[in-house]
């Protein structure tokens, strides 16, 4: 189908896939313009959407964040939020944040990573982040996990009325990361300091040598390998000192 064919509705589906490039575009946040994915290049960015300004559990999404920056920055990743907002709310609803709103336990909460103004949805619409289902006016609570060389590495969808869990979003990182560094894949509900898992051989002559080997591997059959990795040397790999 040629682009001139896509109908407005299709348009609205459109959505980068894990694997592909992330979609560039340019657009002004409560921190200045920004260049994505270029101005994040050699760095991890997660990219997320949310709702509405001035709603609950987008406002104890946005404390949350806030809290844990330092904690992404330090294994290398920024943030960078959008909702369908313009740039005066967005550093209303900041201010009132920060101003008024106690959330399990923190309080003061000062946003300091950009939140993108998306008035005209180009960015939400290239990132299929409206999801005329749930809602044809807002964005979903979209996340998506860019590489340092703008590639989309993951991606996460939750609906509106569910907030965002963030262990999980750090455990991901981390496990992407890990991934990357040790060339290894990682097993259900992993964190670091637990077995990685090495990807199945390919052949049984491959994999028997494998299990012959006195290497730390650990196979329980042709296709399961496991090994372990030091969480102290996971984190000190990719966690900036
Ligand atoms: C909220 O963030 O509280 C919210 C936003 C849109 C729909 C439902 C809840």
């Amino acid at each position: 189908m040629n682009t001139s064919e896509i109908t407005k509705e299709q348009e609205v589906f459109t959505m980068p896939r894990i694997g592909d490039k992330a979609p560039q575009f340019n657009a002004i946040t409560t921190q200045g313009e920004i260049n994505f994915p270029d101005d994040y290049k050699g760095e991890w960015s997660i990219l997320f959407s949310h709702p509405a300004d001035f709603t609950p559990v987008c406002t104890s999404e946005f404390m949350t964040f806030a809290h844990l920056e330092e904690k992404f920055k330090k294994a290398n990743c920024n943030l960078i939020g959008l909702s369908i907002d313009g740039l005066y709310s967005h550093i209303a609803w900041l201010r009132t944040i920060k101003d008024k709103i106690t959330f399990n336990g923190m309080e003061k909460i000062e946003v300091k990573f950009p939140l993108i103004e998306d008035i005209s949805m180009n960015v939400a619409k290239k990132y299929g982040m409206i999801q005329p289902g749930e809602s044809k006016t807002q964005a979903v609570r979209a996340v998506f996990f860019v590489d340092p060389v703008g590639i989309v590495r993951a991606i996460i969808y939750y609906p509106l009325s569910l907030g965002r869990n963030f262990d999980e979003l750090y455990r991901a990182l981390i496990a992407m990361q890990t991934s990357d560094k040790f060339n290894v894949a990682t097993p259900a509900d992993w964190n670091p300091g637990d077995d990685v898992i090495i990807s199945p051989a390919g052949s049984c002559g491959v994999a028997q040598d494998r299990m012959n080997q006195t290497e730390e591997l650990k196979c329980d059959d042709w296709f399961f390998c496991t090994k372990k990795l030091d969480k102290e040397l996971v984190l000190s790999e990719i966690l900036k000192k």
